[in-house]
């Protein structure tokens, strides 16, 4: 029996990921494995809290988003219907759509990273991924993709905001190598071809 497993996607906004946590999904339930995807911010009243706020319904800190982050992704984790650790009790492998290293990434342009982690930390401690998989795409890149797909800018989609996360996802990535798995990959490929990169490298580490 193949052991079920989680997989979080990071990379900043447009750069595929959940095109590729499509495709990743169709690829394991096609081996017989119980896939079930999900994303952060999620769809709870947390998660739709953070949307408004993104979207400029409400507003608020960046610190008070930072804090909505941590119970949103602890909620994501505990729910006793859908969360993670029930899903992966049941059975399903899971995929996310983000998850911490989104928030060390994006909250700590505004905030000191290590406090970022911490507040991350009881997550952290209940559910690593096996694997992050990183896309990387050039901010240039992603602004470029939401103007075709997105008639509004939400909160953190500027140019030099991207710029920011994208540097602090590699600072990360190097400040945190022997505690987290991280796979990198080219995102500026077509779909297709950076499914089967993804792919090589899951199939070889769980299948
Ligand atoms: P994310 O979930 O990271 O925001 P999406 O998968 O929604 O990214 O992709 C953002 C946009 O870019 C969509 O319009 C999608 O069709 C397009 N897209 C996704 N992957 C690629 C790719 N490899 N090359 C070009 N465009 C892409
Ligand atoms: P998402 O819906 O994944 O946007 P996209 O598909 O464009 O990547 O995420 C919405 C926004 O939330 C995105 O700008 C990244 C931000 N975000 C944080 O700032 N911190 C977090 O911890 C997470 C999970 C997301």
């Amino acid at each position: 029996m193949k052991k079920n497993f989680f997989i979080a996607f990071e990379g900043i906004d447009g750069s595929g990921k959940s095109t590729q946590v499509k495709l990743l999904k169709e690829k394991l339930e096609a081996t017989g494995l119980k896939v079930y995807t999900t994303c952060e911010p999620t769809d709870s009243p947390m998660g739709k809290m953070i949307r408004d706020i993104f979207s400029h319904r409400i507003e608020a800190d960046h610190r008070t988003i930072a804090a909505l982050f941590v119970a949103d992704r602890l909620d994501h984790l505990l729910n006793k219907t859908n969360g993670i650790l029930k899903m992966l009790e049941d059975g399903y492998t899971v995929i996310t759509d983000r998850y911490y290293l989104s928030s060390y990434a994006y909250q700590s342009p505004y905030m000191d990273l290590n406090w970022v982690i911490q507040a991350n930390s009881l997550s952290a401690g209940l559910l690593r991924p096996d694997l992050n998989v990183y896309i990387d795409i050039l901010p240039e890149i992603s602004i470029e993709r939401l103007n075709k797909g997105r008639t509004s800018i939400e909160l953190y989609e500027t140019l030099d905001n991207l710029k920011n996360v994208r540097d602090k996802y590699f600072e990360i990535i190097e400040l945190l190598k022997d505690e987290e798995q991280v796979f990198v990959i080219d995102g500026n490929k077509n779909p297709e071809a950076i499914a089967i990169g993804i792919w090589d490298k899951i199939s070889s580490q769980f299948l």
